[in-house]
C-alpha cells in the first residue's frame, strides 16, 4: 500500500487526554502505521486529544451532554458523524461511552476497542485502580471487538504488564499506557495489512503477529 487513498482509513473515538491518539499520529508520521486518520470524534469538547487531532490536521467533531442525554439519539448522531467519515475501521481510544445498535450495526466486526486490564478481569471504567486494589501481580492491556456487551467483544490481542511490589496506581497506570501505545499501533497496522480474521465461533487470528 503506496498511495495514500489505498490506506486504511480509520475515525478514533476519544473521551479525554489522548495519549493513544497521539502515538497513533506518531505511528503513521514514522512509517510504522499505514492508515489515515481520517477523523477524530470526541465525548467531551474539552477533550485534550482533540488539540492532538488539530495540531495533526486531522478533522474533528465533538458530541456534548445533550447529545448523550438521550442515547438513541446519540447512537444516531454519531453513526451518521462516523458514516459520513469515509472510516473503513473505528478505533476506540479512551472513549467512555457504549456504543448502541446504529454504531455497531454500520461497523459490523469494524469496531476495536483498548482496555488497560487482561479482559475479561477488570472489566469497566477503572480497570487499573480496580486490578492494583485487587492485588493481582500481572495485569496487562487488552485489544478487542467492541460489540454489545460492554468489554466482552472477541479478544484480538493482549500484552502483560507485572505489578511490581513498589507499584502505586500511578506508576503501574504509566507501565500501562507505555504498553498501550506500542501494542495499539501495531494492532492496527495488523488491520492495514489484512492480518486479521474472525471466524463463524468469533475467535480471532492475527496473521504475523
Ligand atoms: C487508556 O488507558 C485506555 O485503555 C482507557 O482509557 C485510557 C485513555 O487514555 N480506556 C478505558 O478504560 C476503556 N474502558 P488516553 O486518552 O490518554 O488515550
Amino acid at each position: 500500500m503506496t498511495d495514500s487513498d489505498d490506506m486504511l482509513r480509520i475515525a478514533v473515538l476519544i473521551s479525554g487526554n489522548g495519549t493513544n491518539l497521539q502515538a497513533m499520529i506518531d505511528a503513521i508520521d514514522d512509517g510504522r502505521l499505514h492508515a489515515r486518520i481520517v477523523e477524530v470524534i470526541s465525548s467531551r469538547p474539552d477533550a485534550y486529544g482533540l488539540k492532538r487531532a488539530a495540531k495533526a490536521h486531522i478533522p474533528t467533531c465533538s458530541l456534548n451532554r445533550d447529545v448523550y442525554a438521550d442515547a438513541e439519539v446519540a447512537d444516531e448522531v454519531l453513526a451518521t458523524e462516523l458514516r459520513h467519515s469515509g472510516a473503513d475501521y473505528v478505533a476506540m481510544a479512551g472513549y467512555m461511552r457504549m456504543l448502541g445498535p446504529g454504531v455497531l450495526g454500520t461497523f459490523p466486526d469494524r469496531i476495536i476497542n483498548l482496555h488497560p486490564a487482561l479482559l475479561p478481569s477488570f472489566k469497566g471504567a477503572h480497570a487499573i485502580a480496580d486490578a492494583f486494589a485487587a492485588g493481582v501481580k500481572v495485569t496487562g492491556v487488552t485489544v478487542h471487538f467492541a460489540n454489545a456487551e460492554y468489554d466482552k467483544g472477541p479478544i484480538i490481542a493482549q500484552r502483560a504488564v507485572p505489578v511490581r511490589e513498589d507499584d502505586t496506581v500511578d506508576s503501574l497506570e504509566t507501565r500501562i499506557h507505555a504498553v498501550e501505545h506500542i501494542l495499539y499501533p501495531e494492532v492496527l497496522e495488523h488491520f492495514a495489512q489484512g492480518d486479521v480474521t474472525i471466524d463463524e465461533q468469533r475467535k480471532v487470528t492475527v496473521r504475523n503477529a
